[in-house]
């Protein structure tokens, strides 16, 4: 019996030039994330290595070749991910990146963004010229305009980075967290952390920023690729995140390591995924900015239409509901004033505010009820007043006029401890 030759989560010792005769053209990957050789600066003891003892113009040349071939194999929605730097020769700097991705645009791929990825170590090289070097280059490709980016899912939902504003405004905040920006810090493992025979050997990329590009880029089962994957953090990033991985090394020695390493780590780092992925964080984010938005929606509707029809004698409460399937629209909020108005003039004025600037854009789809009264107790209810709307009156006589907005929404920010 002819046994079928395995595609997926291999690792080749096999030249990176020869991926299409490896791989064949039926096996198609979605991401590919790569470092390749900086030129010549480091020998990486293997016959036909790319970068050390060839000429700048032919291992340009290669590299260009191999991304051609990475293109073939790519879906027509993927991606890839180039982690590369400058470099010193004869006192001037050679720009790798640029001149690595102006051969890359000549075979089809998209530069999509230049992000610098910042870190506090640098390899040994960098020591030339005045100033430490700081920061690495990232290039993104894509193969298409019409590529797949998760990137909601890679928002930064850590409240402490956001300012003290989204507690004010909270509808200038997507309630997803706050995008990504084109400077990553992750500093570069140290020894300790992957055992030191690791570290000797390679200059490994932190798992962290590959976790990101691979969330960014991929789902669950999609297939990524690592064309020179020396110690694999790729490959066994892409094992720990339930993606199939390929990778080529020419260096054997690296592969039984990575190997090693992948049995060894696999089932604590799919814990630490299983985990990352309930992401509990960011759910909460997403709940506090969107009971933000319901209360200061009353606040700015029912100030408005005092200043507007000479209203005043009411309160609104506020009740969310479940999310709007209203397109721009991210939940249902039921208001219901109460006290004694005339409903027709109140809604035909609430109709004007609810379409415009600034209501409009709070993602709200309002529901209106008329109650002309309605018992609150200070236990379940919380009032708020018309300036503010994210931190409740302490024991507040919730029928005061004072009291505009009630609900069982408590919110306590304070914006000082967000600064
Ligand atoms: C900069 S290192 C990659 C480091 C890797 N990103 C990591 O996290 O450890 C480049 C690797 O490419 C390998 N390499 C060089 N030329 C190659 C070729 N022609 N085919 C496959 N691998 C090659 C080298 O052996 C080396 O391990």
């Amino acid at each position: 019996m002819k046994t079928k030759k395995k595609l997926l989560n291999v690792i080749y010792n096999q030249d990176a030039r020869n991926i299409l005769e490896s791989i064949g053209s039926k096996t198609k990957v979605t991401t590919t994330i790569t470092s390749p050789p900086y030129y010549d600066m480091k020998d990486y003891d293997s016959d036909n290595q790319v970068g050390y003892g060839q000429t700048y113009e032919d291992y340009l040349k290669d590299l260009k070749s191999i991304f051609a071939g990475v293109f073939e194999i790519t879906e027509e929605n993927g991606t890839l991910w180039i982690i590369i730097d400058t470099f010193k020769r004869n006192n001037q700097v050679i720009t790798l990146p640029f001149d690595l991705s102006d051969k890359l645009k000549e075979v089809g791929w998209l530069l999509q963004d230049v992000i610098i990825w910042k870190k506090d170590k640098t390899v040994p090289w960098s020591t030339n010229g005045f100033m430490q070097r700081k920061f690495e280059y990232i290039l993104f490709f894509s193969k298409s305009i019409n590529y797949k980016s998760n990137k909601d899912s890679v928002r930064v939902y850590d409240t402490s980075q956001l300012k003290k504003w989204w507690i004010k405004y909270p509808e200038r905040y997507n309630p997803k967290g706050k995008a990504l920006d084109e400077v990553w810090e992750f500093p570069i493992p140290t020894q300790g952390s992957w055992g030191d025979e690791y570290i000797r050997h390679f200059c490994p990329l932190p798992q962290d920023m590959v976790a990101t590009m691979i969330q960014i880029s991929t789902d669950e089962n999609d297939n990524i690729l690592d064309p020179f994957a020396g110690s694999g953090t790729v490959l066994s990033q892409s094992a720990y995140m339930n993606r199939n991985y390929i990778g080529f090394e020419l260096n054997e020695k690296y592969i039984s390591m990575f190997e090693e390493y992948l049995e060894k780590t696999f089932s604590k780092y799919r814990k630490e995924y299983d985990q990352f992925s309930q992401n509990k964080d960011q759910g909460d984010f997403e709940k506090r900015i969107l009971n933000l938005r319901s209360l200061k929606f009353a606040r700015v509707l029912g100030n408005n239409i005092e200043k507007n029809i000479d209203f005043d004698n009411f309160k609104i409460f506020v009740v969310p509901k479940e999310a709007s399937k209203i397109k721009n629209k991210l939940l249902r909020v039921e208001y219901q004033i109460i006290g004694q108005i005339d409903e027709t003039i109140f809604l035909n004025e609430a109709k004007k505010l609810i379409n415009k600037a600034p209501l409009s854009k709070f993602g709200i789809e309002p529901i209106f009820k008329f109650v002309i009264s309605k018992k609150f107790n200070n236990k379940d209810h919380f009032g708020y007043t018309k300036t503010n709307t994210y931190s409740y009156v302490k024991n507040a006589d919730l029928n005061s006029p004072k009291i505009k907005v009630i609900s069982k929404i408590c919110v306590d920010l304070n914006e000082n401890d967000y600064l």
